[in-house]
């Protein structure tokens, strides 16, 4: 987590840093500093809270300078306060510092450099690295970029910095582990951009190189970028890419709330999701990652699915489609749990990885683990050049477009999308559907983007919904079957943004625990679309009702039954069982947020979350 931003060049770089550090704020908000150097003049400024409380402070300071490195915390170690914020300065002042990672051994090096007279302002493992930087560049007299490199074998962690010397304003040294960085390049090397994703400077420049694993790059004005590997010192050729992100892309477009506005986008990003991948003409799914390895896919003896959070959720939909219309058995495991479990991995089991920001450090460990124990590893990932886009043996991105609200939304639908054309394509290679079926998904798929259109039209129908129960100390969510996971979706969605008490669980499950918690003050928002299991609900609904809970159901367009006995019905538009999570999360996702809007939560910015957790 947290968010880094560097300038160096011909431009004050206080706005560029300042605005750079409010686009990532996704990834870390409790804290936030910048340093400015100026001819001999450094300035520092750090500050509690957000980027516009840094802002504030430094508005009325001196902010003049064309060198600058900014940080937006999410605390790991020290709590959020102005000392812990970063950039962290060298003993000697001239060395300074922005990191995003965990330094694990930080305590025994602590302790080396106390034994050498080195004192300490803060409980941060970051200050620790940048004085045993500063050691290991006195001790071997040597440049920043050694000092650096050599002080990052003695390292144990992960990692993304950026530093540079006081005395030397024309270089900054970048490495990264774990964590990811990416370096702007301005015309004829004039100006250089450091960030953790490309989002602060994609109006500077649409050159940008991103730092694989384990390597540091120097970037000096006037200069080329030299990168080399940081264990065995050998130089690497830096691959420039050409950034395909706009501003409009990042904006919030009018929109309240970047998650309101990412609820909008889902039909043009399922669109974008299979856009030249089904081919609803010719009645065929064309998928280059799958076709190249199609004799794995249709050999699996099982497909083990790793993931986090609403990832996981795709996951467990996932396990319904391919179990469902392929026939390929499928387990679904916390990247969290999968990791330290010495699991068991065959060599005819393919391993999907799915996330959304392509850093979360569970899932790359995950990833990292099975394809030591021999395993095909395909990624599902929507940040193109990420880190487990780039570590997965091929894979297949979203296409979703940024997500910038911390709450996932337009991610979940279009995995679900991207998921669901590579079980139609197995089913129908593996003879488990037939041509005419497999052509009949592929026609009902082609509808969903409308679909969802028309559905996101209930805005206003929910936000009356959200009046209701906004104030409910706690929510259950009840589906069955490819619902299930929506339900568990649509609890995490309400707890994480508007800070209730929800659970998700299969809506049979309720009569073995849940259902001692239901009285008159308990909604219960139950899935009970017409295809599925539908009488059962039916009947979970009726068992809700006698004990007087409040149901809000989720139902198909003109459904009778459940109308007569819930208390509100949101309508969805008909479509195939295997589909309907890509309809029945929207109203859900719509609920969570009225309800975090009326109890005045920050809906983009949940409490103590951040957008990719590049932590354990
Ligand atoms: C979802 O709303 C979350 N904020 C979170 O659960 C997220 O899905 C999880 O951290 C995984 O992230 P990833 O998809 O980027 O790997």
């Amino acid at each position: 987590m947290c968010g880094i931003v560097g300038y160096l060049g011909n431009r004050e770089a206080y706005p560029i840093v300042i605005s750079g550090l409010q686009r990532l704020e996704y990834r870390g908000y409790d804290s936030a500093g910048i340093v400015l150097n100026n001819d001999n003049e450094t300035n520092l400024y750090k500050a509690k809270g957000k980027v516009a409380t840094l802002k504030k402070i430094a508005e009325n300071k001196n902010t003049k300078g064309k060198l600058g490195l900014g940080h937006t915390r999410w605390a790991t170690h020290g709590i959020p306060n102005d000392i812990n914020s970063h950039p962290h300065f060298s003993n000697s002042g001239n060395l300074v510092i922005v990191h995003n990672g965990i330094i694990e051994n930080y305590n025994t090096i602590k302790k080396e450099l106390s034994a050498r007279g080195y004192t300490f302002n803060s409980d941060t493992d970051t200050e620790v690295l940048i004085n045993l930087i500063e050691e290991v560049k006195l001790k071997n007299n040597c440049k920043l970029g050694k000092a650096v490199q050599l002080a990052l074998t003695n390292v144990v962690g992960a990692y993304a910095i950026a530093v540079f010397d006081i005395q030397k304003p024309d270089e900054i040294i970048v490495a990264r582990l774990g964590s990811p960085i990416a370096i702007g390049i301005g015309e004829d090397n004039k100006e250089f951009f450091v960030a953790s994703d490309a989002s602060p400077f994609i109006e500077y420049t649409k050159d940008a190189v991103y730092l694989d694993e384990e390597e540091l790059a120097i970037i000096k004005l006037g200069k080329n970028i030299r990168i080399r590997k940081i264990q065995d010192d050998s130089f690497v050729e830096p691959n420039i890419q050409e950034l395909k992100l706009n501003l409009e892309q990042i904006e919030k477009g009018g929109f309240d709330h970047f998650m309101l506005k990412e609820i909008h986008e889902q039909p043009n990003a399922i669109l974008d999701t299979y856009r030249g991948r089904l081919l609803a003409d010719k009645g065929i799914i064309k998928m280059g990652s799958v076709d190249n390895h199609i004799a794995k896919f249709l050999n699996a003896k099982r497909i083990v699915i790793v993931a986090c959070g609403t990832s996981w959720h795709a996951g467990l939909v996932a396990e319904y489609l391919f179990e469902d219309l392929a026939r390929i058995p499928v387990e679904v495991e916390y990247a969290s749990e999968f990791r330290y479990r010495n699991p068991i991995i065959n060599k005819d089991d393919i391993v999907i990885a799915i996330s959304q920001s392509g850093e979360t450090a569970d899932t790359l460990a995950a990833i990292k683990l099975a394809k030591s124990k021999g395993a095909f590893v395909f990624g599902v990932c929507n940040v193109v050049g990420s880190s487990i886009a780039r570590e997965t043996d091929t894979g297949a991105y979203t296409h979703a477009g940024p997500e910038i609200g911390v709450a996932s939304t337009k991610a979940f639908t279009t995995q679900i999308t991207v998921l669901a054309l590579m079980a139609l394509k197995l089913g129908n290679l593996k003879g488990e559907l037939s041509n005419s079926e497999h052509y009949n998904f592929i026609q009902e798929m082609s509808l969903i983007p409308s679909k969802v259109e028309d559905l996101l039209k209930i805005n206003t129908e929910i936000e009356k919904i959200a009046a209701i129960y906004k104030d409910a100390p706690n929510c259950l969510y009840l589906g069955r079957g490819y619902n299930f996971p929506v339900a568990l979706e649509g609890a995490l969605k309400l707890k994480e943004i508007s800070y209730i008490h929800a659970e998700g669980y299969p809506a049979a499950e309720m009569k073995h625990g849940p259902i001692a918690l239901i009285d008159e003050s308990m909604p219960v928002v139950v899935i009970a679309t017409k295809k599925g299991h539908y009488e059962k609900v039916v009947s979970n609904i009726q068992e809700i009702k006698s004990r007087n809970g409040k149901i809000i159901a989720i139902v198909t367009k003109g459904d009778t039954v459940v109308k007569e006995i819930a208390d509100h019905v949101i309508e969805i538009p008909e479509t195939e069982e295997a589909f309907t999570p890509l309809l029945t999360t929207i109203p859900l996702q719509l609920l969570s947020y009225h309800i975090a809007v009326m109890r005045g939560c920050n809906v983009d910015q949940p409490r103590n979350l951040a957008k990719s957790v590049t932590v354990e």
